[in-house]
């Protein structure tokens, strides 16, 4: 086996040191320096002069065994691309206690069960008997699926090839601890060591890998980003603490489009797919309130309808208040001050209160122009008409302009019954517009939107 020797290596410059250095000898930044392993460099021949690997043409390299596996849940198997790839490595990522631990048991027993093979499910932070005691409130039964609760990275890599499973879940990343290490669990050096052991162990043996991480989208937690480079697919799962949606999203796929999005709903029999997302973002709309609007959104590749709702109310103090909910503050800002200037409602003197209703995120530029006939419809206390959707996005001279995949969209607005949709002229001229199957209300700028949408 190869000697290793541990050794400082510097995140920005990659200049390496025997010992701690709190700034880089190298690049002079503080706090760059990560422990790393070293291992001895091995021989690019071996000792009979013949060398480690051979440059193949193309088509000759072997494709076999690569196909996917099916994945029996479908809205997870959507955002992996189809499928599970042989020998993929995939950081499932989110906030404490979204529901990572539930998703990736579930998915295992039923990925177990469909296959009849093994399915080996690594906790570093629970006890066997609490995943027994989830799994029973799960509904789990299948003997395929086997559990243990370790956190040396050496044992649990011997576990896996004693067990042969097709698909190893470690929960978590941040407890693996390798011995090659002296920093402690969680630190960047042994997370980023632990994933590139398990890389390097998926890709020969032929397994897929997942990896829970305790990561935010902003990172701030034991150096997800650099993870994010290590492994084949990222995936978050996000939802709001107090609502029971959770949003899959893949923001790294090595095997398939990102952005890709699978929709559940976190139960007490553990996460349930939603197929019919819009249905339920739509199911509690109060039709002819003032104040409510319908965007159409895209998430990855499926279009979405969700209610956006606000509220204007005059201000008690001084200074009005914009308040955001699921929508980006800098946008109701910017949305706002289009609405106070280039439609002249009087915004400066009222607070704004907007949200997207289920507590979703909504990121899109092409739902501005709901943001704002919603806002506008609760300053003029007037309802939006109740078949209309809203798409566009809203420009600083109070123009309305394109949006990609407008035909899915009008097609997902007609499938929920919706007659009419306020959109930006500039896509008339898009060739198959559904416009047998929804009226299309062409508009140039916000304020030809707020007369066409209000009743
Ligand atoms: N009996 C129950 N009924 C319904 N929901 C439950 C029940 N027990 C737990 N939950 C839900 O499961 C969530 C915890 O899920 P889970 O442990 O899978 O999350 P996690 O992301 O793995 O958390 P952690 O970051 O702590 O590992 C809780 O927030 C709660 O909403
Ligand atoms: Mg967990």
């Amino acid at each position: 086996m190869a000697k290793k020797r541990t050794q400082w290596t510097c995140q920005n410059c990659g200049r390496t040191t025997p010992r701690y250095m709190g700034r880089c000898p190298g690049c002079g930044e503080w706090n760059t320096m990560v422990e790393s392993v070293e291992s001895k460099a091995k021989p690019a021949r071996r000792a009979s002069g013949a060398p480690r690997s051979k440059p193949i043409p193309l088509p000759d390299i072997e494709t076999e065994g690569l196909d996917r596996f099916p994945v029996p849940i479908e809205e997870f198997a959507r955002v992996l691309g189809g499928g599970l790839v042989p020998g993929s490595l995939t950081l499932v990522g989110g906030d404490p206690g979204i529901g990572k631990s539930t998703l990736l048991l579930q998915a295992s027993a039923l990925m177990a069960e469909s296959t009849g093979q093994p399915v080996l499910y690594v906790s570093g932070e629970e006890s066997a008997r609490q995943i027994r005691m989830r799994a029973d409130r799960l509904g789990i039964t299948t003997d395929q699926l086997y559990v243990v609760t370790e956190t040396d990275l050496e044992t649990i890599l011997h576990h896996a090839q004693e067990i042969a499973p097709w698909v190893v879940v470690v929960d978590s990343i941040q407890t693996v601890t390798s011995e090659d290490l002296t920093s402690s669990a969680g630190s960047i050096s042994q997370v980023r060591h632990a994933a590139s052991r398990f890389q390097g162990w998926a890709k020969a043996s032929g397994v897929a890998v997942f990896l829970v991480g305790h990561v935010t989208k902003k990172g701030s937690i034991a150096g997800p980003k650099t993870l994010e480079h290590i492994v084949d697919t990222v995936l978050y799962l996000e939802g709001e603490r107090f609502h029971a949606y959770r949003l899959l999203r893949s923001v790294k796929n090595r095997f398939g489009a990102t952005s890709e999005v699978g929709v559940f709903e976190m139960r007490e029999r553990g996460m349930v797919e939603v197929t019919n997302p819009s249905e339920m973002f739509l199911a509690e709309r109060m039709v002819n309130a003032p104040g409510s609007a319908i965007a159409v959104t895209m998430e990855g590749t499926r279009p979405l309808l969700v209610e956006i709702q606000a509220l204007a109310s005059h201000s008690t103090f001084g200074h009005p208040r914009r308040t955001a909910n699921g929508v980006d503050y800098n946008r109701l800002l910017l949305i706002s001050a289009v609405l106070s200037r280039r439609v002249g409602l009087r915004l400066f003197e009222q607070d704004v209160f907007a949200s997207v209703v289920g507590g979703l995120q909504v990121q899109e530029p092409a739902a501005d122009l709901a943001v704002a006939v919603a806002i506008a419809s609760s300053v003029k206390d007037r309802p939006v008409v109740a078949d209309l959707a809203v798409v566009g996005e809203v420009g600083l001279s109070g123009e309305v302009r394109t949006v990609s995949h407008t035909s899915s969209r009008l097609k997902e607005a007609a499938r929920l019954g919706f007659k009419r949709c306020v959109l930006p002229r500039s896509v008339r001229d898009t060739p198959d517009l559904p416009s047998d199957e929804i009226q299309l209300v062409p508009v140039r700028s916000v304020a030809d939107a707020v007369e066409k949408a209000l009743l």
